[in-house]
């Protein structure tokens, strides 16, 4: 509705506003404010509020489309140019989406990012945006990456200058790194505050949205691995992507934890080398191999989203005068540990009260999901036992409180990967369907499971 008002004309309804005075408690409504509440008697209690007038309010309202009606083109994912990460995301950016990549300080978030801007550069409009880098130093890491001439680059800091920089530019992607370090002049705080970080994340929403940009923002993360500031960062974008590794090992993994466009279960595994992150497409045969014979080591195949892992899961098991021997896990969530240590001393017959175990996942890959608990299980038992556990064999299953072994999702799946990377023998939970080319050995408890596995050695 366009009103005409002398030489000025407004846009939009004109709403008429009512200002009413309610108590907080009663919820009486007076015109005026009034030091005591008409209706309950108590004092300083009417606050002042605003109502739309009926007929204001029905010149506000818009009539609501039908879905149907809507028209949306699925498959214009923009592809990153690295497939570990297109996998994450779920097969490419979506465009106008808001991604929040977050990891530690120095575990290669600016190269990974750098490298999708480089691939995208070579078929659409990329723009970085260094807010912690001068543009001199972005290039030394371009010169190592290679291709990067047409990437558009600015070191800016100015929360304004960016968006309207975005607005103008209407590249197809950008990357924002990182969020923690743009600064609205507006307002008082100092960069990086909760203030700040949540201005920025808003308006840089709003011009992604609007001008079409697939933006991607770089978090700092905390001391306990939360994107820094506020939960509301996380809220507000459409994927949260954390970027996970150790900083002694040269392999990286990123996982989504949170994606409006895809599954957050897919895992994207990297090597940083000389020349940049690469993507290591079969993590498999890097992660799962053990020495024949060794004791405490297991190989278990856990499954990532729609991607079967193979694993190598080492345990020692070492006796101890502590009154509280320690369970010290690596990779695996510490109270699984400990659950694992309790069914194995109650129904495998293993004690373990008087040993420290130490549990360590090759590679520095941290698994979360049940499916590898019979592995984390077996190479206990191998370690506690001192003896290893049949040549070329992997295990899955989840372990329950009572000892019985209960079936593990897409066991089809984990078999396939087992037989491809040239297993002989599997211990999965009975129910468990036999495969062409391995021999699976079907067992209903734990116990069962611990026999399976280290007596075919002696025998
Ligand atoms: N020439 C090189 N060869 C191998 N690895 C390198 C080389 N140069 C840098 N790196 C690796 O890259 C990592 C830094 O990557 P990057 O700057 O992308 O991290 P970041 O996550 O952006 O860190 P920050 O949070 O500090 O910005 C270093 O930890 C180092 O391991
Ligand atoms: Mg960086």
């Amino acid at each position: 509705m366009t009103k005409g008002v002398g030489s000025r004309s407004y846009t939009g309804p004109v709403a008429k506003v009512l200002v009413q005075h309610v108590c907080t408690e009663c919820g009486t409504a007076s015109p005026r404010w009034l030091g005591k509440c008409p209706g309950c008697g108590a004092f300083g209690t009417l606050a002042e509020e605003l109502h739309a007038t009926a007929d204001a309010a029905a010149s506000l309202a818009r009539s609501p489309t039908r879905l149907g009606d809507v028209s949306a083109s699925e498959g214009e994912r923009i592809s990153t140019g690295v497939p570990e990460l297109d996998r994450v995301l779920g097969g490419g950016i979506v465009p106008a989406s808001l991604v929040l990549v977050g990891g530690e300080p120095g575990v290669g978030k600016s190269t990974l990012l750098l490298s999708a801007l480089c691939a995208i550069s070579k078929s659409r409009k990329a723009l970085l945006i260094s807010g912690e880098e001068s543009a001199a130093q972005v290039s030394l890491r371009a010169a190592r990456l290679g291709g990067a001439e047409a990437v558009g680059i600015l070191a800016e800091t100015d929360l304004g200058t960016v968006c309207a920089t975005l607005e103008h530019e209407r590249p197809a992607v950008c990357v924002i790194d990182s969020v923690q370090t743009l600064h609205a002049s507006d307002l008082g705080s100092a960069p990086g505050s909760v203030a700040q970080v949540r201005e920025a994340a808003g308006r840089l929403l709003r011009v992604a949205k609007q001008a079409g940009v697939a933006t991607i923002l770089v978090g700092h993360v905390t001391k306990d691995g939360a994107v820094a500031g506020p939960r509301v960062l996380e809220h507000l974008v459409d994927c949260v992507l954390q970027f996970e590794g150790d900083r002694y090992h040269a392999h990286r993994i990123l996982r989504a934890t949170k994606n409006r466009f895809g599954s957050t279960n897919e895992l994207g595994v990297f090597e940083m080398t000389g020349a940049g992150l690469v993507g290591v497409p079969d993590p498999s045969e890097l992660f799962g191999s053990t020495h024949p014979g060794e004791v405490g080591a297991a190989v278990g195949c856990a499954l990532e989203g729609t991607r079967p892992l193979l694993l190598e899961i080492q345990a020692l098991v070492s006796p101890t005068d502590l009154a509280m021997p320690r369970r010290v896990a690596t990779g695996v969530d510490p109270k699984r540990l400990a659950m694992i240590v309790a069914v194995l001393g109650r129904h495998a017959g293993l004690a373990l009260g008087s040993a420290d175990v130490f549990v360590n996942v090759a590679g520095g890959v941290r698994i979360e999901e049940p499916g590898a608990d019979l592995a984390i299980a077996l190479a206990i038992a191998s370690a506690s036992r001192g003896a290893a556990l049949r040549e070329n064999a992997a295990a899955f299953g989840e372990i329950g409180l009572t000892g019985r072994l209960r079936a593990a999702s897409q066991a089809e799946r984990r078999l396939d990967e087992c037989a491809k990377l040239g297993i002989q023998t599997v211990l999965a939970p009975s129910g468990t369907a036999p495969r062409d080319g391995l021999r699976v050995s079907a067992v209903e408890t734990l116990r069962a499971a611990v026999q399976a596995g280290l007596d075919a050695q002696a025998g």
